[in-house]
């Protein structure tokens, strides 16, 4: 079979033949009445709009064209404001056994996943409050199921670390800057700081689904990471005998306060140090993860980004080179 191209390489003018994922379809209406599906497509390099002006160009079963099934398409690349889409002009569905390489629909982190959970174990081990230590090791060690959905988790349906081992990759980026801002803020708890980070976010692992395209579970709509995790960590906290009620509210508070602001999803504000700084950290390790992302893959030739609705500006794209050491 021929290699088809991947999405980040499309160019305007490429005729397209091949698989991809949908991760959204809408049969859709269109001003002058007529019907239309847009799609939002995806493999391993990226995701992209899709249009099918023509509904009777659709073969086969139409009700089959629902996210997070293959189908095979033919179309064209082209520009709309300044962004890759796709005209179609030919769509099936394409059942899996058809699909050559399952592999190259599904982004994954650049960092080997054994790698990330050497670095997390390494950060375990060298966790020196015993009770933080237990809860840490009975959550993302000893819990065989738990410690393989982190492996795998995105963090992020849109944001940041939108790919499979993306939760790892964000909590231990998040996890080693702490560790140095521990070693500069002296008067910091480190091991509190440290398993906080390990933490914060696990819920993800029940709020997003992603075992084909990414989206919130209905755990995860109706109740969000922040709950979720908390929750677990209490289940896990009250099987320990005599965990000393000080560290579990402010283990707890550090969780519930990560997202920083009310509007934001946090329950409370953060109101320790290592809260403070667990919520910092976060928010620097999502935002500048999202903005290499946009530079890396804006698709135009000026010196700026398109917008960046989250971030609600445009980025400079470019670099002034780093001097030679
Ligand atoms: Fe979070
Ligand atoms: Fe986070």
């Amino acid at each position: 079979m021929t290699i088809q191209i991947p999405i980040k390489s499309f160019k305007e003018g490429d005729a397209f033949t091949g698989y991809l994922l949908a991760q959204e379809t809408a049969f859709k209406t269109s001003s002058r009445g007529t019907d239309y599906l847009e799609l939002t497509l995806s493999d391993a390099t990226g995701r992209v709009k899709a249009f099918l002006w023509d509904l009777r160009a659709i073969e086969g079963d139409i009700d089959a064209i629902q996210p997070d099934a293959f189908l095979k398409i033919k179309g064209a690349v082209t520009i709309f404001n300044s962004r890759i889409q796709l005209k179609l002009d030919k769509l099936r569905f394409a059942p899996d056994e058809e699909i050559p390489d399952l592999s190259a629909f599904f982004p994954l982190s650049d960092k080997p996943v054994g790698e990330m959970l050497a670095e997390l174990d390494r950060f375990i081990d060298s966790l020196k409050d015993p009770w933080l230590k237990n809860l840490v090791v009975a959550m993302l060690r000893d819990d065989k199921a738990l410690r393989e959905a982190f492996a795998k988790a995105p963090a992020a349906k849109h944001l940041h670390h939108v790919y499979l081992g993306g939760l790892l990759e964000h909590t231990i980026s998040v996890a080693s800057m702490a560790e140095k801002a521990c070693s500069h803020y002296q008067s910091m708890n480190r091991d509190l700081v440290i398993a906080a980070a390990l933490l914060h976010d696990v819920g993800k692992i029940a709020e997003l689904s992603y075992d084909r395209s990414f989206g919130y579970t209905d755990e995860g709509n109706l109740l969000g990471h922040i709950s979720i995790e908390v929750q677990w960590v209490q289940n896990a906290i009250s099987s320990v005998e005599r965990f000393p009620e000080e560290l579990r509210r402010q283990f707890l508070h550090i969780l519930l306060g990560h997202h920083g602001k009310l509007e934001f999803g946090a329950p409370v504000l953060p109101k320790t140090p290592e809260a403070i700084l667990i919520h910092y950290l976060d928010d620097l390790d999502g935002k500048l993860e999202s903005v290499f992302t946009n530079i890396r893959e804006d698709p135009g030739a000026g010196n700026w980004t398109q917008y960046n609705k989250s971030l609600e500006r445009m980025i400079y794209k470019t670099r002034w080179p780093s001097a030679a050491q």
